[in-house]
């Protein structure tokens, strides 16, 4: 079991994938300090990135965790350094393998492949661009005004909230969309005993999955229902 006095070096031993939310927060993963001491340097939320690790060891618990417990301003960081992560390590990462796959093995549907890679790719990058640019400043800018009350993040929340609450509406179908890939993959998956590239594509897409499920769980039922409620309170008092 994970504890505050638990170094990186030791979680990493029994789960490598731990190293890669690690590295989002800039934490060397083979470090024998302690949690507490990093997370304390650091300025990170010991609870909340413990909850992060038990849910990536096992995705069961996802459902048991209370992430409502953290700011909007420790859920929003922790997505941003993922979409950074996702866009400059794992994505490139999956594209190599799945081109290495391409030249290793001639499958007749490589050309099909390679296009609905490039389809999801687009799609997804696109997706987080969005939230980067109409999702994450509202939610900064809330939660500040909440603190602060200062007039033009009064204005800024009046002007933005409608598109984004039409926004977190349609978000859901989205990420349904993007769930659907891995059933595409598996459907393709040839048959074969040795460790091709395509089958560490296969793999790098189900870990890429599994991350998905934790990030979408916390923007989605998380911070998205922290920022209705957060605005249907605002409504009664500051309109
Ligand atoms: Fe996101
Ligand atoms: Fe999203």
């Amino acid at each position: 079991m994970v504890s505050q006095l638990s170094s990186p070096k030791i979680i990493s031993k029994y789960d490598r994938d731990i190293s890669h939310l690690f590295s989002r927060y800039n934490i060397n993963s083979d470090s024998d300090d302690n949690l507490l001491s990093i997370c304390n340097q650091k300025q990170i939320n010991i609870n909340f990135l413990i909850d992060l690790i038990n849910c990536y060891n096992d995705l069961t618990n996802l459902n048991k965790t209370n992430f409502n417990n953290y700011s909007v301003l420790d859920l929003v960081d922790y997505l941003e350094k993922s979409h950074d992560f996702y866009l400059n390590k794992r994505i490139p990462e999956i594209e190599q393998s799945l081109n290495k796959s391409c030249v290793q093995q001639k499958f007749t549907f490589n050309l099909l492949l390679l296009n609905f890679f490039q389809v999801y790719k687009k799609d997804i990058i696109s997706h987080f661009e969005t939230e980067e640019t109409i999702l994450f400043p509202f939610c900064k800018i809330l939660s500040r005004y909440s603190k602060m009350k200062q007039h033009e993040d009064l204005v800024y929340v009046l002007e933005n909230k409608d598109a984004v609450l039409d926004y977190m509406d349609i978000h859901k179908k989205n990420n349904d969309e993007v769930g659907d890939l891995q059933k595409l993959l598996l459907k393709y998956s040839p048959s074969n005993n040795h460790l091709s590239y395509f089958e560490i594509f296969l793999n790098q897409m189900s870990i890429f999955q599994k991350d998905l499920k934790i990030h979408a769980e916390i923007e989605e039922n998380i911070l998205m229902e922290k920022i209705k409620i957060h605005l249907s309170n605002f409504e009664i008092k500051d309109v």
